[in-house]
């Protein structure tokens, strides 16, 4: 393949050779894997059968015979696409229902769905420390606000506020520290503030106490915003696992919530206060700037909420079994997340480690998410188990045993 002629000045910028150092370090993969098929407990990575452990469509709704049949349904009366930008040429149906069952479930006044999780948190973080006019006179000036996040946040929050002046307009609280997040309330206090924190944390599984910090939002006058991408449809609704942090979270002013975790599909939403979501179309950019969920994919989503309101028995089973592999964990020495959500990480520490593991792991037929720097501390890795429900309990203790013998091999 012929280069252009600016290849010689991209030399400078040295994306060769730090791709080359990493993967001669192990830091970066030789390349991601390539799935012959669809992902779900057991996939084909060039022709031979993994036990997936990675996927975070952990109900498996995309393999659903009517999951199936609403999404090609929908892609016969709506096509495969919206065809342009919300605002200039609209959505379809199955969007508008999907976002009044988020307003039902949520019990919020409205909502506004977004084509993934991350342009709906990168969306609001805009809009909350934008300026925007339609007529360069009046208009919504909120470049005055203050974010205050939790230290934990998810990277799409974190990108949004990088505009942000830290100690002006950016503030931090240690994670789930509520002794820090009234220290920083009482520095902010009297200015236009919204506190953002996540409910259940993607890398170690802990759960915000969303009642203390709806008490200090409160207190303090200031608003909240609740990123629920990893609970949304888990917790909540009836479920009595962490019935009091879903209770209050009814308090939380504004709410995000993914479709790639519980939902098993692709999307997300902001629900919160009618006047507020409505200007969120035109502020976010996110919304208007981009493309929204694929019709057929907003139908399947409007289908699993309906079969997910209806019938609860499925997530408690799933959320037994979680308790259940915790067990398992537990009883062959390893350390795991103290707080017991679906979100489970197993302690390993060590860098190299870990991405040892992840080679031996694949070597025995396991695909297992490691998470090492940058996605957490320094030597901090973590297997991140999200439980997939279409595993066998023979391929959960398969990887058990697996994970024992590496366990001794490697002593963490
Ligand atoms: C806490 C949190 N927020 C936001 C996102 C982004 O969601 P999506 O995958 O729908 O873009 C994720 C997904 O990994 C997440 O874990």
């Amino acid at each position: 393949m012929t280069l252009p002629l600016t290849a010689s000045a991209l030399n400078e910028w040295g994306f060769t050779e730090w791709m080359r150092a990493s993967k001669a370090n192990q830091e970066a993969y030789d390349d991601i894997s390539v799935l012959d098929d669809a992902s779900d407990a057991v996939v084909t990575v060039d022709g031979r059968k993994m036990v997936n452990f990675a996927s975070i469509g952990f109900l498996g709704w995309q393999h659903d015979p009517a999951v199936l049949r609403a999404f090609t349904d929908a892609a016969h009366s709506y096509g495969l696409v919206t065809g342009g930008s919300r605002i200039t040429q609209g959505v379809n149906k199955p969007h508008r229902e999907v976002e009044s069952l988020l307003c039902e479930i949520t019990g919020r006044q409205r909502a506004l769905t977004f084509a993934s999780g991350l342009l709906a948190n990168v969306g609001f973080v805009h809009a909350m420390t934008t300026r925007f006019s339609f007529n360069q006179q009046s208009g919504m000036d909120n470049t005055d606000s203050v974010l205050v996040l939790d230290r934990d946040c998810h990277w799409s929050v974190w990108k949004a506020a990088e505009k942000l002046k830290r100690n002006q307009n950016l503030f931090t609280f240690r994670h789930n520290d509520m002794a820090d997040l009234r220290r920083v309330l009482g520095e902010v206090r009297g200015r236009k503030v919204v506190v953002c924190f996540e409910t259940v944390y993607s890398a170690d599984g802990s759960m915000a106490p969303v009642a203390e910090i709806a008490d200090l939002c409160e207190e303090f006058g200031a608003l909240s915003f609740a990123d629920d991408a990893n609970g949304f449809m888990v917790y909540g609704n009836g479920e009595p696992r962490f019935a009091d942090e879903y209770e209050a979270l009814r308090r939380v002013t504004f709410l995000m919530v993914s479709f790639s975790k519980a939902v098993g599909l692709e999307g997300g939403a902001l629900m919160g206060p009618a006047d507020a979501i409505e200007a969120f179309e035109y502020m976010s950019g996110t919304s208007m700037f981009t493309a929204a969920i694929q019709p057929p994919t907003a139908a399947a989503i409007a289908h699993v909420l309906r079969r997910m309101t209806a019938d609860r028995s499925a997530i408690s089973r799933y959320l037994d079994r979680v308790d259940a592999l915790r067990a398992q964990l537990t009883a062959i020495g390893c350390v795991i997340s103290p707080t017991p959500t679906y979100v489970t990480s197993i302690h390993v520490g060590d860098d190299e480690i870990a991405e040892t593991l992840r080679l031996q792991f694949a070597e025995r037929g396991y695909l297992v998410p490691v998470f090492r720097y940058p996605a957490v501390k320094k030597n901090n890795a973590v297997i991140r188990l999200l439980l997939n429900d279409r595993l066998s309990q023979d391929h959960l203790d398969g990887f058990v045993e697996t994970l024992a013998e590496l366990k001794r091999e490697h002593g963490f």
